[in-house]
């Protein structure tokens, strides 16, 4: 028997250029506050992958991040303004996409 969500639309899978969502439920931008001195650690990112594992196909992270020197952190924002970042990012990403889940900042 055909599972019900198999019909649903929110369930369907949705291409945008070259990436394809594998289904229609995302979880949108918010300031977790789970960052470690403004860097997306270990805590942040098992905040977001528990999300994941419930199905998301796309989790936002990074509320507000900043990148301008001049725009600095008010309420635990990541830094995106350096590269001290990147190791993080990859790490995150690694850990997400394995649940097929896509990010976005
Ligand atoms: C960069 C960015 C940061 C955001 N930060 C927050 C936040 O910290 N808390 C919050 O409730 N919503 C935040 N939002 C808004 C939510 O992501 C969401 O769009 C809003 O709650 C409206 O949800 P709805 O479209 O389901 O009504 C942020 C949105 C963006 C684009």
């Amino acid at each position: 028997m055909t599972k019900p969500q198999a019909k649903d639309p929110l369930m369907q899978p949705l291409t945008i250029r070259g990436l394809t969502l594998k289904n229609r439920v995302m979880s949108t931008s918010h300031a977790s506050a789970m960052d470690d001195n403004n860097m997306p650690a270990l805590r942040y990112q098992r905040y977001y992958e528990e999300k994941a594992k419930g199905g998301l196909a796309l989790t936002m992270f990074g509320g507000s991040s900043n990148i301008a020197p001049d725009s600095p952190s008010v309420f635990n924002q990541l830094n995106a303004g350096t590269d001290e970042i990147i190791p993080y990012f990859q790490e995150f990403a690694e850990r997400i996409h394995q649940h097929g889940t896509a990010l976005m900042c």
